[in-house]
């Protein structure tokens, strides 16, 4: 899968993304991340982005052309048969979510606009960009961090990016509830013991205790998770013992 990020701080999101399972995926050619800087598009000598905002006020607003440029430059590879979408960072968007990232995957390439300033021209939004994703309720000063939040979340889903799959498919939120808590050496830290099933060797009783703290911790931190799932049988038994459990504790 292709990434390109349209961006005035190319560097900040190379730096980042060579990191990690992003930089793995990247140099193993299993994601292929480029970076366009809209003032690569521009033609005066201060490589100007941005202007002052019609009818007043604070700041200044990314022009329409060098951005638009920019993503032409992007799109250039493509052909038509391709899935491709341009995305505009921006609190104003559509929350970030699992399924929402899920749903990228299948996308030939994702064309991510990281946005600067007061924000980027509208029409540049209209005209040009098929979504906007949002990180949360919450105003950062560039779209570069969620644009590497999409870039990192997306690429961990795609096959061969991670060492074992499975570790994807048993995350937080891929099928509605959180993950089960996790241990390791010592056995026993601040007189707290890891819980004998996990020593046992009984992998069907680990399953089985996985998916019960899966459930309970999710209904503990997260109880508005359980009211867009419904449950099945053994699901709700599993819940029903962790509540009683906890109760007797
Ligand atoms: C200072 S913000 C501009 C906010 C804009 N004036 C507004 O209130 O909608 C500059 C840029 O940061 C990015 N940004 C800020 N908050 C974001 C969020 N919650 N999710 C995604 N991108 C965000 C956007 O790309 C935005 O263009």
């Amino acid at each position: 899968m292709r990434f390109d990020v349209v961006t005035i701080f190319p560097q900040m999101v190379l730096d980042s993304a060579m990191n990690g399972v992003t930089g793995r995926a990247i140099k193993r050619g299993l994601v292929d991340l480029s970076v366009w800087n809209p003032r690569d598009y521009t033609a005066d000598k201060h490589k100007t982005v941005d202007d002052r905002p019609y009818g007043g006020g604070p700041g200044m607003v990314m022009k329409y052309q060098p951005l638009k440029d920019a993503i032409d430059s992007a799109k250039g590879s493509v052909n038509a048969e391709q899935q491709v979408k341009v995305v505009y960072l921006s609190p104003q968007g559509r929350p970030i979510t699992q399924q929402l990232l899920n749903e990228s995957v299948a996308l030939d390439q994702l064309i991510l606009i990281a946005g600067r300033y007061e924000g980027i021209d509208e029409r540049f939004i209209e005209e040009q960009c098929q979504e906007e994703w949002s990180l949360g309720d919450f105003v950062i000063s560039g779209g570069e961090l969620a644009a590497l939040v999409v870039i990192d979340a997306v690429s961990r889903l795609l096959p061969g990016v991670l060492g074992d799959e499975e570790s994807a498919k048993q995350d937080s939120h891929m099928h509605g509830f959180l993950d089960c808590p996790h241990y390791t050496r010592p056995e026993v830290i601040a007189g707290k013991k890891v819980p004998d099933v996990l020593l046992s060797g009984n992998h069907k009783g680990i399953e089985r205790w996985r998916l019960q703290q899966s459930l309970g911790r999710t209904w503990q931190k997260r109880p508005d998770l359980l009211l867009n799932n419904e449950l099945t049988a053994e699901q709700q038994t599993l819940l029903e013992e962790f509540k009683t459990e906890l109760k007797n504790k």
